[in-house]
């Protein structure tokens, strides 16, 4: 599976790089807001983080089928590889997405709330399909959704990969690892949270404490 940081803390960025092995970032207009930093500084610095075999994933703000396109030639050129342009699967989006197809521009589809909205995103060309898994479970269960379209996608023979997103606990994140996800972008707080199990901390503090009372040090060799 392709673990993604969705996320534009740089800072969270650079720990989670180098703590796990990373495919990638994606941001969205809200994510980069949040960032409280002008676009395009936050998008240089983000570049600047990334290896050029990371991908990093960057939204089309306009919601027109030629302003989504003109900002998906932008986009695409911000490094000489692994830029994706994320495209929300409005009308406008679907066709841009095909249109991207066409040129050779890489696309995710985003804004993704039933499998079917992702089944033809898919159809158009979207290399990745990024379907809301929390969000979707305001309208039913978001997680089924989502092992629905890995079923629909693998008999249809679609190559797109699922880059499940909108996860707010790692219950959904464990759901849908099981399940064969291709990819999740999960926020650094949900990764953290499945980094730092606390009876771990006990766990290595226990081994410490026996050692040191047996051998008065506590590394291996004197
Ligand atoms: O990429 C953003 C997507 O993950 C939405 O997340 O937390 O706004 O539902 P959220």
């Amino acid at each position: 599976m392709e673990l993604i940081i969705d996320t534009a803390d740089v800072q969270a960025i650079k720990e989670i790089n180098e703590l796990l092995t990373v495919t990638g970032v994606t941001t969205n207009p809200t994510i980069i807001t949040k960032s409280n930093k002008e676009p395009e500084v936050v998008i240089k610095e983000i570049a600047d983080v990334l290896d050029e075999d990371q991908l990093f994933f960057i939204q089309a703000v306009a919601t027109d089928f030629d302003g989504i396109m003109k900002e998906a030639k932008e986009i695409s050129q911000i490094r000489p590889k692994n830029m994706y342009v994320k495209i929300p699967v409005t009308r406008d989006g679907l066709k841009a997405i095909k249109e991207c197809k066409k040129l050779g521009i890489h696309t995710l589809a985003t804004a993704i709330y039933s499998a079917d909205e992702a089944f033809l995103a898919a159809m158009n060309g979207a290399e990745y399909l990024a379907p809301y898994v929390n969000r979707m479970c305001n309208y039913g269960d978001g997680v089924q959704e989502v092992k629905d379209l890995i079923e629909m996608l693998k008999v249809n023979n679609l190559p797109s990969k699922i880059v499940a997103a909108s996860f707010k606990n790692t219950y959904q994140a464990h759901e849908l690892i099981k399940a064969g996800i291709q990819a999740e972008t999960l926020p650094p707080d949900v990764i953290m949270n499945m980094v730092d199990h606390p009876g771990t901390k006990i766990a290595v503090g226990e081994f410490t404490m026996n050692w040191q009372k047996a051998y008065h040090r506590t590394t291996l060799f004197k």
